[in-house]
């Protein structure tokens, strides 16, 4: 499998990590197409995919699958024994909107960036940025008052909202998350020690 990839990308990471508890890193080929600047999309990606994102990943039969929360349950899928995504009922729902509210946060996140880093300075939208700010601080709050039970299991949702956290690190190292959320800073420093986070930590790797 063929994997289009920029280390610095939450969503890609969601994709390398899972791959990574799943067993199934050594069959991915990952491939640098993530270009930086979101107005230029590498023409490689662009092949695979017509929206032009990263995470792509070809599958070995040729089919590209995207985005990445397909990706990861692709992946899950290909190792049921490891049990990232549960099966069917309440516990699937739950690790399913634990993972969007992680996608959500990374969306948010990352364009934050792309308005704050890339948007000529007189260009940038105050209300908008504000409104950004509050969703990565609610959506932080609902993960550390209501989702600590299902963050207990490693699956396509603890994993997303772990990546996120790596990702305010890694892009907003000055954003203090954790004094006001002890447990999930708790919760954090235990997950990030997982050899599937360190390997893909983008501090190192960027
Ligand atoms: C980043 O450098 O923050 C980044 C790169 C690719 C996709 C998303 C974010």
């Amino acid at each position: 499998m063929k994997l289009h990839h920029n280390p610095a990308s939450p969503f890609v990471r969601m994709v390398t990590v899972t791959a990574r508890e799943a067993g199934l890193a050594d069959r991915i080929e990952e491939i640098f197409t993530g270009v930086f600047l979101p107005v230029s999309p590498h023409e490689g990606v662009i092949s695979d995919s017509p929206l032009g994102k990263i995470p792509t990943l070809v599958t070995d039969d040729g089919t590209a699958l995207y985005d990445s929360r397909v990706i990861c349950e692709y992946l899950a899928d290909m190792a049921p024994d490891k049990n990232l995504l549960p099966a069917s009922g309440d516990a699937r729902w739950r690790c399913l909107t634990l993972q969007a509210l992680g996608q959500g946060l990374a969306d948010t996140a990352v364009n934050l960036r792309y308005e704050t880093a890339l948007r000529p300075e007189e260009l940038r939208w105050s209300e908008w940025i504000d409104a950004q700010r509050a969703r990565i601080n609610r959506s932080l709050d609902a993960l550390a008052n209501d989702r600590m039970a299902e963050l207990a299991d490693v699956t396509v949702g603890s994993i997303s909202a772990a990546v996120c956290l790596g990702y305010m690190d890694f892009r907003y190292p000055d954003d203090d998350w954790r004094t006001p959320r002890p447990v999930l800073a708790e919760w954090y420093a235990g997950f990030s020690e997982r050899p599937s986070m360190k390997e893909t930590d983008p501090a190192v790797l960027v």
